[in-house]
Order: C-alpha cells, then structure tokens, then sequence
C-alpha cells in the first residue's frame, strides 16, 4: 500500500522549514484535542474516527441496497446540496471516464445531481431526460428541511410516481437523513422509503464517509470498500500519535497558516487531469465553511489547468501576490496515449513524437509550478499515485484532518457554519414564508 505524497519544499522560499515545524507542538495539541473531542465544536467531531468505525454490516447493508436497486434503473438522480452533495459528485466526477457520464447502464447508471441550485431549466431539462430512462432517486437532507433540494424532491418524486406509479416509486427512493427529527424524516416514514442514517455528530462537509456519500456511490456502482479503506488508512498515518513530520495532515495545516501568516490569503488547488474539479468543489466547501469566520480564513479557489492557465494564468503569474498554490497531481493516468510523428511536421511537433501525452502534462505541471514560484506563488503539491476510490478516500481523510487542526490553530470552530444562515433568512422573508412577517416587510422597504 502506497501513500499520497505532500512536498512543501517549494514554499521555503516564503515561509521557511523551521518556522513550519516551530508549530509542530500546537499541531499535535490540535489534533489530540480533534482526536480527543476537546476543542471547539466538540459535539461535530464524529467524522474523526468515522473510517474506523464503519462496520462490515453497514457496508453489507448498503451495498444490498445498491445491487437491488441498480438493476432497475440507468441512472440515479441524487437531490442535495452543499455538503450532502458535493462528496458523491466528486467521487463519482473523478471515477467516471469522460465521455461516459451520461450513458448510464445497468452496471454502472449514470449519476446525476438535483437540488444543488433552483434553476428551473436545469430540473426540467433533467426530467425531459428521465422521461427516458429508468430512474432512482436518493434524497439527501441532514436537516431534512433545506429549501433547495425540498424543492427539488417534491418535483423529481411526482414525475417518478406519474412515470412508474405511487407503489412502485416508493422501491425507487432511497432517504438520507436524521434518525428522528426533520421533515424528510417525517416523509420517509410515512412513505416507508428504504432509509440511512446521518450521524448527529458529523456535519454536512464531513460527511462523505457517511450514508451521504456511500450510498448514491454505492449505487452508482463506484467501490466504496476501497473508499472507506483509503481513508482507514489515512486515519492511521495522520493520528496524533504520528510525529508531526511523518504526519501529512499536520504538515499541510501547519504550512497553510505560515503562509497565511506572512499574507497569502488565497489558496488556489490546481489539478491537471480535469476530472478533479469536483474534488475541488468538495475541498472549497470544506476549507471555505470550516475556515472563513470570525473575519478571518484562507479563501479556497481552484483552477482546472492546463485550461485554466490560459483565463486565470496571468493573475497567477502577476496579479497580488496575497496566491498559494496547491497542486494535486496523479502520478500513473489510466491509459497510455503517444504523440504519433507526422512525415510533413507542419505543426513542428516531431520533437514530441513518441512521447506520452501524460509526459507533456507532466512538464506542462512542472514548468508552471517553476514559473508561479519565482512568480511569488508558493507551491505545495500532492501526489496521488492513481486515481482510484483507494486514494480518493485517502486524500478527503487528510484533508478533513488538516482542516480540523488548522481551524483550530486559527482558534475559531471549523464545525459550524452560522453565516449561511443569512441568505436563507432574507430568501424566506422575500418568498413570504408562514413566520417570516416580521422580516418579510422590513425587506420591503430595503427593496
Ligand atoms: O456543510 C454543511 O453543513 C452544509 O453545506 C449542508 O450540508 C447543506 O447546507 C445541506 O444541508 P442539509 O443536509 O441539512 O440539507
């Protein structure tokens, strides 16, 4: 078994190695305090030890489930949002080959995502396509009574009772949600929809490792087994009982405040193999709810590169120097494809005749990386050995892990998120919701 690489070496330039490592002590305070359930918002600490502690039965369980209901359909509609949506998409993204996304079939449906937005031609362009297709859904919904995707399931749950009948569409829906309280729960029951349980102590973007991201996966027919034991594994190499500088989690959580420290406000992750962008959105919504509080927080933005370097390359390379840059790059690509030779060469490309596409990206990889650190981008980089479940669930473990110890080298809880909460306020009172009164005519008159 192989671990991802982090190498930080390429940030010495800004923040050097021994002030990285004068915070080794706070580091291991941190994450005895995560693992211990000491710190700030100790009571959504549950996802620490959540890879350990998946029973054989549960994945069983799940796994029944997928197999039953995935010779029915080909494709799984998935309904949730933040948190209870960004996980799936971006296991699924990065699990699926390009060009198959939308050519579900019994072996493997296609994944598809509603409830993350109200557009009201995304959803009916949806069901123009479930008109055709068998389908299933799983609505996900911690709270149970988020706006989004409530919309979202009451319209999918209608078109899949008119297109397969009340009886049969109960078979085709899976519920994500609290044990006991919300009112997905309350109609999940009445209903007698097949139901999984998300733990009280494990919040939204944590929460991958949960029913929220192992069932629709499971479904989708991605292997969660090798998920789950990817981040065992990382559970293992980044515990506090691992000394700081064998323990990649603690690294990066220390490396990321340095820099912030000395005025890198950003944080870019870039990947080289697109299929990572959803990776991407995932680690946005982890860093960026868990960090931006209390006025203070590294900002996460992505890059899909090379494409990106010819949009956003120019601001990397010469814009406000406030950038870091995280790079996460896949060792061994799936296939091999060579660059064939041309006898009239009119392109000038014969000096690339012969050598792997995977090869130029490499270099396209390396050049930048060289290019955006004299450019004052200090460059951190993770390697995957492959992209597989395997090291996916590694690399979502180590990132919760240093989200965790850096929230609280930052003193602020990386567990709540009291600022999202606004929009909804002013979303309810300007929609005239029944208890919004008061909110709804003092909107009026900003209006
Ligand atoms: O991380 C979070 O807690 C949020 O992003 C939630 O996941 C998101 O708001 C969806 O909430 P719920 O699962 O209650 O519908």
């Amino acid at each position: 078994m192989e671990y991802i690489r982090l190498d930080v070496s390429k940030v010495y330039g800004f923040v050097n190695k021994n002030e990285i490592e004068s915070a080794a002590e706070k580091v291991q305070k941190a994450n005895k305090a995560l693992e211990e359930k000491t710190g700030k918002g100790n009571d959504f600490l549950g996802w620490v030890n959540l890879p350990s502690s998946i029973t054989e039965e549960h994945l069983k369980d799940i796994e029944a489930t997928a197999q039953k209901i995935r010779k029915e359909i080909d494709v799984l509609v998935v309904v949730g949002i933040g948190g209870s949506y960004l996980g799936a998409k971006a296991v699924s993204e990065a699990m699926t080959g390009a060009f198959t996304a939308y050519a579900g079939s019994s072996d493997k449906p296609a994944v598809l995502f509603a409830g993350q937005n109200i557009g009201e031609d995304y959803l009916t362009e949806l069901m123009q396509l479930l008109d055709t297709k068998r389908y299933a859904i799983v609505v996900i919904s911690k709270s149970g009574t988020t706006t989004e995707p409530a919309i979202a399931f009451r319209i999918l749950k209608n078109h899949l009772e008119s297109k397969v009948g009340e009886e049969k569409a109960k078979d085709l829906i899976v519920a994500v949600t609290d044990e006991k309280k919300g009112a997905l729960r309350t109609l999940a029951n009445q209903n007698d929809y097949k139901t999984y349980v998300i733990p009280d102590d494990v919040g939204g973007r944590y929460s991958v490792l949960t029913p929220v991201g192992l069932v629709p996966l499971a479904i989708g027919g991605f292997d969660i087994r090798a998920l789950v034991n990817g981040a065992r594994d990382m559970e293992t190499k980044c515990s506090s009982e691992v000394s700081f500088n064998d323990n990649p989690a603690a690294i990066y959580a220390a490396t990321r405040i340095a820099l912030y420290n000395s005025g890198k406000k950003i944080e870019i992750l870039a990947n080289y193999e697109n299929k990572l962008h959803y990776v991407a959105e995932w680690w946005k919504q982890l860093f960026g709810e868990s960090d931006g509080k209390d006025g203070l927080g590294i900002y996460p933005s992505s890059v899909d590169l090379t494409a990106d370097l010819h949009s956003m390359g120019q601001y990397i390379q010469e814009g406000e120097r406030t950038l870091m840059e995280t790079v996460i790059s896949i060792a061994k690509p799936d296939y091999s494809l060579t660059i064939p030779s041309d006898k009239d060469n009119l392109d000038g490309l014969n000096f690339l005749a012969g050598k792997n596409l995977d090869y130029v990206n490499k270099m396209a990889e390396l050049g930048t990386q060289l290019a955006h650190v004299d450019g004052g981008v200090p460059n951190i980089r993770i390697e995957l050995p492959r992209l597989t479940e395997y090291y996916l669930g590694q690399l979502m473990y180590f990132f919760e892990k240093a989200c965790g110890i850096g929230g609280y080298l930052m003193d602020i809880n990386p567990f709540n998120q009291p600022g999202v909460e606004a929009y909804k306020k002013n979303m309810f009172a300007l929609l005239e919701k029944p208890g919004f009164e008061e909110e709804s005519k003092k909107i009026k008159e900003r209006i």
